[in-house]
C-alpha cells in the first residue's frame, strides 16, 4: 500500500485521478490540496471537496493552497474545463468544510503523522509543491519518497508550441521541484496523450449503475468536447493526471526512461519548457523517470473497474 497526498486543480482529469486513488486498495490517499490553475482557488477547492463528497470520502482532509502561481499571474484553463472548472455534471454540494490550515501546512502535518514514507503527486502547476519543499526541506527529505507529477512534454506543447499547461502557469516553482534532490515521475503529453479515452467508451460509462458512475459520464462528455477539435488528431479525450495513479497502481502498464530533466524559465517562445534530457547529452543527475507510453487498453480498464467499485 503506497501512501498518497494528492496536490491537484480539479479539473476533468484532476477528478478522475481522485476516483482512481479513492477506489484502488493499492493507494492510500491520506490527503488533498488544491492550487490555482485549471480555475482560480476558490473552485478549485470547492470542486475537490464535490468529488469527495460524491464519493462519501469527506473524511479526508482538503486544504486550499498559494492563491496565485509562484511569479506570475495566474492564467486559468475556463475553454478546456468550463467556467467552474468541473463543467458537465450536477455534482453534490460539499457537506465538509476544508481544513483551517494552508495548503502545506496539510502536507507537513500528513507527512508527521504518516509512520511511512509519502509520495506527493501533483497534477496541477506545481505552486504548492515547490513552496512545501522551501519551507519544509528537511522534512520533505525525511517523508517523502517522490514526486509523481502531470506536466510537462519532450517536443510538444498543448499551451503553447512547446509548453504544457501545468508548468506554463508556473514554471519557477517546477524548476524548484525538479532541482530539489526528491527523485521525480513525470507523466509528459507524449505519454498522457495516449491514455485517450474513446467516445464509445465514454458510453460504456453512461452503463455504470452508481452516482460516481453517472456524474463521471457527465464530466468525460463534457471534457471530450474540447478535444474534438481536429488539429489535435484525438479519437478521444486525453486523460492525462489519472496517469499519476494509475503508474503508481501498476507501473508495469508503463515504459519509462531515467533521465535528467530541467525547466526553462526564461525566454519569449520557452518559458515552461521542459527540457528533457533522452540521450544524456549533459551527463546531469538522472532526476526523473520519465513515462514514456503506456498500455491503453489496461489504462481504461482501470478507469472503469474503478468507477464500478462505487455504489
Ligand atoms: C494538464 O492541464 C490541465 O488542464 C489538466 O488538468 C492537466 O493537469 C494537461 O496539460
Ligand atoms: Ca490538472
Amino acid at each position: 500500500m503506497k501512501n498518497i497526498i494528492l496536490d491537484c486543480d480539479p479539473g476533468h482529469d484532476d477528478a478522475l485521478a481522485m476516483m482512481i486513488a479513492v477506489a484502488s486498495d493499492d493507494v492510500k490517499l491520506l490527503a488533498v490540496t488544491t492550487s490555482a490553475g485549471n480555475q482560480t482557488p476558490d473552485k478549485t477547492l470547492n470542486n475537490a471537496m464535490k468529488i469527495l463528497t460524491l464519493m462519501k470520502r469527506q473524511d479526508i482532509p482538503v486544504a486550499s493552497g498559494n492563491q496565485t502561481p509562484l511569479v506570475k499571474k495566474l492564467e486559468t484553463a475556463g475553454n478546456v474545463h468550463g467556467k467552474s472548472g468541473l463543467d458537465g455534471a450536477d455534482l453534490p454540494d460539499p457537506d465538509f468544510k476544508p481544513q483551517k490550515m494552508t495548503a502545506i501546512e496539510l502536507i507537513a502535518k500528513t507527512l508527521r503523522e504518516s509512520e511511512s514514507q509519502v509520495t506527493l503527486v501533483v497534477t496541477g502547476p506545481m505552486t504548492n509543491a515547490a513552496l512545501f519543499l522551501r519551507v519544509y526541506p528537511d522534512l520533505a527529505r525525511q517523508k517523502i519518497n517522490q514526486i509523481v507529477f502531470m506536466g510537462g512534454a519532450m517536443g510538444l506543447g498543448n499551451w503553447t508550441p512547446s509548453v504544457e499547461f501545468n508548468i506554463f502557469v508556473d514554471p519557477e516553482a517546477a524548476n524548484i521541484v525538479l532541482n530539489f534532490g526528491i527523485p521525480t515521475v513525470m507523466a509528459p503529453l507524449n505519454v498522457t496523450h495516449k491514455a485517450q479515452i474513446l467516445k464509445s467508451e465514454i458510453e460504456q460509462v453512461k452503463t455504470i449503475d452508481n452516482s460516481v458512475g453517472k456524474a463521471f459520464y457527465g464530466l468525460l462528455s463534457f471534457f471530450e468536447i474540447y478535444h474534438e477539435n481536429p488539429k489535435w488528431g484525438f479519437k478521444g479525450a486525453p486523460l492525462h493526471d489519472p496517469c499519476t495513479i494509475a503508474w503508481l497502481i501498476n507501473p508495469n502498464m508503463f515504459t519509462t526512461k531515467l533521465m535528467n530533466v530541467d525547466v526553462e524559465t526564461k525566454g519569449d517562445l520557452v518559458r515552461g519548457e521542459t527540457v528533457c534530457d533522452y540521450y544524456d547529452l549533459t551527463g546531469k543527475p538522472h532526476n526523473t523517470e520519465v513515462l514514456l507510453d503506456l498500455n491503453r487498453e489496461a489504462f481504461i480498464d482501470l478507469i472503469m473497474k474503478s468507477l464500478n467499485k462505487f455504489n
